[in-house]
């Protein structure tokens, strides 16, 4: 099972980034964009697993607080076959050190990541083309609380990319065993 896990967006938020898509697509924005259901900002992923077992005995350890941060800004990975767009914080916060307690309980728990340097985006769309057309479209500023980390499936029903919740980390809350 292919398994990741990342922050979810509240609703209201999901409309926000619909709602920017949808305008970045009328202005002659093409690409393969993510279905609101599915945004989320990744933390770890963690690929190919037996289970999940040992990402939640990784998740349970983790025992940072929860905090805020604010989405702001569009930026975009390059290549070859077109553009990845995400949204990014202004400043990154507490998420470095999230992702950073959640790669060294992973590594404990017998799941290494891999190296590349953690950068917090929002993936908006993958191989996209022609954004410069649409780049004077304010983004949203989404001021988000992170309070839970989700430990997610990532697989295709009936061909369909799905994103299941399989495990909920409340950030903060401590677990009496
Ligand atoms: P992306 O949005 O930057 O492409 C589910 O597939 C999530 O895991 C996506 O958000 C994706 O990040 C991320 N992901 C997929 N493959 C990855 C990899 N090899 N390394 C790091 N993150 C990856």
């Amino acid at each position: 099972m292919r398994l990741f896990i990342a922050l979810p967006l509240p609703d209201s938020a999901r409309r926000q980034v619909g709602d920017y898509i949808a305008a970045l697509r009328a202005a002659g924005v093409r690409g393969s964009f993510t279905r609101p259901e599915n945004l989320h900002l990744t933390l770890a992923f963690l690929g190919e697993q037996p289970d999940t077992a040992a990402a939640v005995r990784a998740m349970e350890r983790v025992s940072l607080p929860p905090f805020s941060f604010t989405l702001e800004r569009t930026g975009a990975f390059r290549s070859r076959e077109g553009d990845t767009l995400y949204l990014a914080p202004g400043r990154v916060g507490a998420l470095p050190e999230l992702a950073a307690a959640l790669r060294e309980a992973l590594e404990e728990a017998g799941i290494p990541l891999e190296a590349r340097p953690f950068v917090p985006h929002l993936t908006l769309g993958r191989r996209v083309r022609g954004f410069e057309a649409a780049a004077e479209i304010t983004p949203p500023r989404l001021r988000l609380y992170a309070r839970e980390a989700l430990l997610y499936l990532s697989h295709r029903p009936e061909g369909v990319l799905t994103y299941t919740p399989k495990y909920r980390r409340i950030l903060g809350e401590i677990l009496i065993r």
